[in-house]
Parts: C-alpha cells; structure tokens; sequence
C-alpha cells in the first residue's frame, strides 16, 4: 500500500519557516504584496485566487483580488496590468488562467513586469529558467513538486520521470529543472499523440501526470513501486458532499495505491504546494525589491 505524500504538511512546515522571512523583511520596512487579477466569474478560478490571497495574509504578507468583469477589454486589462507594475507595494502580479477566449493570453502575460512575474510564465523567466539562471521565477507547480521530491527524500537522480502532459505552467518547465544538474533525472515528456501511452507509464521510476482527465492512469499502466505525482484537478458530481461536488486527480487513486511506493492525493497534494510556492516566489520578489 502506497505511501500518502501530504501536501498540506509539507506546506505548513514550509510556511511557518517563511512567516519568520515575512517576518524580518518586515522588519526592514517592507510587506511582500501578491495582487492576483481574476477575470470574469469561472467558479475553480474564483476558488483558487481566494484560496492564494487567504494564505498571503496567513503568513503577514498582502494580498489583494483585482477583479475585471468577464467583457474585459485587452486594453483596460493591460493599464490594469500597467499599474499594478507600477505600484511599489505590489510585489507579485499573478492573472489567472484560463482567460476568456477574446484575450490574448501570451500577450496578457508578456504585459506583466518580469520582475513581478511570480507565477514565472514570462518569455523571460522562462528564458532564464532554461538556461538554468537563478534569477529566474519558477513556475510554482514545478517548483512545488521538486520541493515536495526533496522534503520526502525521494531521489531523481538518475531516474526515469515520465511526465503526462505537455502544458506551459507544468510540464514544459518541470521537464528542464529535472533534467538538470542537481536533480539529474532523464526525463520523457508524452502527451495526447502519444501512441500506448502506457508503454512509457509503465518504464517509469517518478510518474507526474498533469492532464485534466480523471481516471486517465489506471494500475495496470504503472510498474510496482512507482511514486506518482497527480496534479490533476477535475470536478466531479457528487450530490452527497455538502458542494455538490468533490476533486479528483488524474490518476485512479484507491487502485494506483495498491501498486505505488508513494503517491500525492487530490485534493491535500500538489494544491497546497503551488500556493506555497506563490508565495515564496513574493518573498523572493520583495527582497530583490529591496536590492
Ligand atoms: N491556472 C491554473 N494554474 C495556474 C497557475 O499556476 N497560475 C495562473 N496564473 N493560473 C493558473
């Protein structure tokens, strides 16, 4: 029976250790500031941003919710953009994807300040990211996982990680910090045209599957002692919860567990590490401010 690799411990240890850097910069005269912009009224949206801006404020830091109206135009979102850039008690700008379909969304995401770019999405830090340069922002899901690697002691060393996916926020930039100097891990990166899937699932040592579809990895795709990283987050009905409905991952949890080493839960896995990875890149943000 696999191990539970619990998100929500490993953030509370890591949090505490961060309120004592909000703390002394603080201290210092200043409060790292996280603005998140939530355009229109998508409900998974909305929870997340509440949930980022509530852990801000756990921790001492501000945040705050700019919310546009769904009808947003690419202009107004950009001078919004253009003045949170240009307020120095903003620290971290965040837009949350997705975006209604008539904004352009690489655009919206170039317009945001790269040194204020927490969420690492830029064409810059993801340029510094690549080339291995710590002055990058990194993606906080990525970023999460390889905490969440580290703290459990499991190695990437010369492992095979198969990474399900191919997206912008998880599986592109995740694939390069493994690959790595210091995690050293080979990586195989497959998505929806990769032909049997499992054939790959099966060879690996660390499998990470962010996709979106529930149910996606079944037991029979992954080898005996595997761990699994679920970063799915899917919707389902369940008229017996008191929202009316539940999270589930990507991975087929209760019959993966027979055959994994160790594997994350949704919800309590890799959420909490995304948000504790936000905030830790507003801290790095605020103290490069202070340079
Ligand atoms: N939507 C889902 N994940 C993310 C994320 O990490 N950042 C932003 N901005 N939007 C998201």
């Amino acid at each position: 029976m696999a191990r539970n690799i619990d998100g929500t411990e490993i953030s509370r240890v890591m949090r505490a250790e961060m309120a004592q850097q909000v703390a002394d910069l603080q201290a210092q005269g200043v409060t790292p500031g996280l603005s998140v912009v939530l355009v229109g009224n998508n409900p998974a949206s909305q929870a997340y941003v509440s949930s980022k801006t509530r852990a801000c404020e756990t921790l001492g830091m501000k945040g705050q919710t700019l919310h546009l109206p769904e009808d947003v135009s690419t202009e107004d979102l950009f001078a919004a953009i253009d003045r949170l850039n240009a307020d120095a008690s903003v620290h971290g700008i965040l837009v949350q994807l997705p975006l209604p379909a008539h904004l352009p969304y690489k655009a919206v995401l170039e317009h945001i300040h790269p040194d204020k770019d927490v969420d690492g999405f830029h064409p810059r830090n993801a340029g510094l990211a690549f080339v291995g340069d710590p002055r990058a922002f990194v993606p906080c899901t990525p970023a999460g996982i390889l905490e969440m690697l580290r703290r459990e002691d499991i190695p990437t060393r010369g492992k095979h990680v198969v990474i399900v996916g191919r997206s912008l926020i998880v599986s592109k930039p995740l694939a390069s910090l493994l690959m790595a100097p210091g995690p050293d891990a080979t990586v195989t990166i497959t998505h929806r045209h990769t032909p049997d899937l499992a054939s790959f699932t099966r060879q690996a040592d660390i499998l990470i599957v962010a996709v979106g579809k529930q149910n996606l990895i079944t037991a029979d795709m992954v080898k005996p002692g595997v761990v699994v990283i679920d970063v799915g987050q899917n919707r389902v009905e369940d008229p017996g919860s008191p929202r009316g409905y539940r999270m589930v991952g990507d991975v087929d949890f209760d019959a993966v567990s027979q055959v994994a080493q160790a594997i994350t839960p949704v919800p309590g896995g890799v959420g909490p590490m995304t948000i504790t990875m936000l905030l830790a890149n507003t801290i790095q943000s605020a103290r490069q401010a202070l340079q």
